[in-house]
């Protein structure tokens, strides 16, 4: 193989927004492949606002990248050789490819291959709807959130990857369904395009009005993306028995900052609220089941899904901003080759 290949590796812990010194751009030959290996030539690359908690300081679900180390990643990409009968040339695979145009597949890195029943799908939506982002709003939602038919659920970061999965299967239950994202252009497009019955745009300066207003009954189930002032006004309309599935915090995952204090915290007890924190890992032997019903619901039409796609290996950590600048609608990806 005498092509190069080029890696992201991390080069310093940012504070705030990651920037030009984070990262290094490093060149070498692509890796050989030994027994039981396989080399994948890497064609997607996810990008996740967990990508960022991942070159933290301090450890999260999983160890912190190292310094030197190639910046974890989740990808798609097929192999084109191969030692292993378990991965024979020409499969589709994915898992964590790292930023990394090429990646062994060994026994400290097992990918999966992509069954033939998804590979139809539109590669981007394999690492989205039909992939672990979608496996996050579908175990979130309907079993930690479990909405009921007429009850109102609450997305933040609505018109993301994960909040316009879990806001449409919130609709499919037959709840009320109120989405907060940032802008009149996206809260028109959850509404008139993903079927959501009101948006409150969290940068107007009438936010708060907007979400009571949304909310007259208060709110059963909050999906939370997002954390901050956004989670702890929405905290203050939880109703009796209300569900809180913890799903992310994003607002505070560049913060130097400690974060404001949560005023409406004592609602949770006052009105007896089950707040549950999840890690998709943790569901990873079911992903499966969950794949095949969101895969259902797509081909019948019952499910929108929405890609922003940035072109070119380069781009990786100006992508990676993007999640933090509200540039993406739905999920996020790079494509690194054809
Ligand atoms: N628990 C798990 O296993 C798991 C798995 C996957 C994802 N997650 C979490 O789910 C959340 C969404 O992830 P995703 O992959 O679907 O990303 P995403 O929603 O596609 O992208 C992030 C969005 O968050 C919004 N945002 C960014 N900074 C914000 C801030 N300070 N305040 C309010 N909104 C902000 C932006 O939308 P606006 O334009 O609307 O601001 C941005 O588009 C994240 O918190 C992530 O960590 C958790």
């Amino acid at each position: 193989m005498s092509e190069e290949n080029r890696r992201y590796a991390l080069a310093e812990r940012p504070e705030g927004l990651i920037d030009d010194s984070t990262f290094t751009l490093e060149t070498g030959p692509v890796p050989g492949i030994g027994e039981g290996e396989a080399l994948v030539k890497v064609k997607w690359i996810s990008i996740d606002p967990t990508n960022r908690t991942w070159i933290g300081e301090e450890p999260t679900y999983l160890p912190p990248v190292q310094i030197g180390e190639t910046m974890r990643a989740l990808g798609l990409g097929e192999v084109i050789e191969s030692n292993n009968d378990n991965f024979p040339v020409g499969s589709l695979v994915n898992g964590l490819t790292g930023w990394s145009e090429y990646t062994l597949i060994s026994d400290s890195n097992p990918l999966m291959v992509v069954p033939e029943a998804a590979k139809t799908a539109p590669p981007a939506s394999l690492l989205g709807i039909l992939g672990m982002t979608g496996c996050t709003a579908y175990f979130g939602m309907l079993e930690i959130g479990d909405p009921q038919e007429g009850e109102t659920v609450v997305v933040s970061a609505a018109a993301g990857a994960v909040g316009t999965v879990a806001g449409q299967l919130a609709k499919l239950r037959g709840a009320r369904v109120v989405g907060i994202a940032g802008g009149p252009g996206k809260c028109a497009w959850i509404v008139d395009e993903l079927g959501f019955d009101a948006a409150v745009d969290y940068k107007a300066n009438d936010w708060k009005q907007q979400l009571k207003d949304a909310t007259p009954d208060g709110i059963d189930v909050d999906f939370e993306n997002v954390g901050g002032e956004i989670m702890n006004q929405v905290f203050g309309r939880l109703n009796i028995n209300a569900r809180v599935a913890l799903c992310g915090l994003i607002s505070g995952y560049n913060a130097t900052d400690r974060p404001p204090d949560l005023t409406n915290f004592h609602k949770l007890l006052i009105n007896r609220v089950r707040l549950q924190g999840f890690i998709i890992l943790d569901y990873y032997a079911r992903f499966g089941e969950a794949i095949r019903e969101l895969s259902e619901w797509v081909s019948q039409g019952k499910l929108k899904s929405e890609q922003t796609v940035v072109e070119g290996f380069e781009n990786l950590p100006d992508a990676l901003n993007m999640l933090f600048k509200g540039e993406n609608k739905g999920k996020l990806v790079v494509r690194i080759s054809d």
